[in-house]
């Protein structure tokens, strides 16, 4: 399977504009782009190779939901890829219920979704114990054929200075390893990936890595350059 580039914009950026220009020059073969809500038609509309992902998801429960998108909505706005559970959102209060609720109504309506785990301190010793509630709370009860993108993100690794945080490969290895046993319990053939930190000096020694089929990336996904020499190199391992 090729391997998967994923760019989280998070909340950037502040016009309509500088989103479309990001857009344009990180429309590369094999990216997947997600954007804000608000650009999402915007960004489909300046997309010919890259994929259409949404940062997050709502259930379409028949209750009044202020200011959440469903399922539904983001289907028709071309979205096939969809983040749950990212832990900037698990920091608002977002629950391990909730988010298996939000995989079920990505599933139902044909958008695969991204499901993030990981723990919060570097070297907290309750980070396996951690991580197994997370995808097991998630996981359980779908069925086994179900196509889901689990992205190992430690918290601590997230957002630092030009990768000073990002994991060590040898400690992801290792991660990685415990979450495709995991995730297997429940469906048969989990795609992994890694995210935190990730650039276009680090990107391959977790690319190298046995059951890494990919990378989240957050800051420099905002940086057309940096992005677009990570996406040659996730070509070149596609070969
Ligand atoms: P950074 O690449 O900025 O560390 O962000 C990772 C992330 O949170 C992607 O979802």
């Amino acid at each position: 399977m090729n391997k998967l580039l994923i760019a989280n914009w998070k909340m950037n950026p502040d016009s309509e504009e500088a989103a479309v220009g990001l857009a344009h020059a990180t429309d590369l073969e094999g990216v997947i782009i997600c954007p804000p809500f608000i650009y999402l038609e915007s960004i489909r509309g300046a997309l010919k190779n890259a994929q259409l992902g949404a940062q997050d998801i709502f259930l379409s429960d028949g209750k009044p939901h202020t200011g959440e998108v469903s399922a539904a909505q983001l289907k028709e706005a071309g979205v096939e890829y969809v983040i749950v559970g990212h832990s900037e959102r698990r920091a608002l209060g977002e629950t391990n219920e909730l988010i298996s609720l939000k995989l079920k109504a990505a599933l139902s309506a044909g958008i695969r979704p991204i499901l993030c785990v990981g723990e919060g301190d570097r070297e907290d010793p309750t980070s396996e114990e951690f991580i197994t509630e997370e995808i097991n709370n998630a996981l359980s009860g779908l069925d086994k054929k179900e196509e889901i993108i689990v992205a190992y993100e430690p918290i601590w690794a997230i957002s630092s200075n030009e990768g000073a945080n990002a994991a060590d490969p040898d400690y992801v290895k290792k991660m990685i390893k415990k979450i495709i046993r995991l995730s297997r319990k429940h469906i048969h053939h989990p795609t992994v990936i890694y995210g935190g930190s990730t650039n276009s000096a680090n990107i391959q020694s977790y690319l190298g890595l046995d059951g890494v089929e990919g990378v989240l990336v957050g800051s420099v996904s905002l940086q057309s350059a940096e992005f677009a020499k990570m996406a040659e190199i996730i070509k070149k391992n596609n070969k």
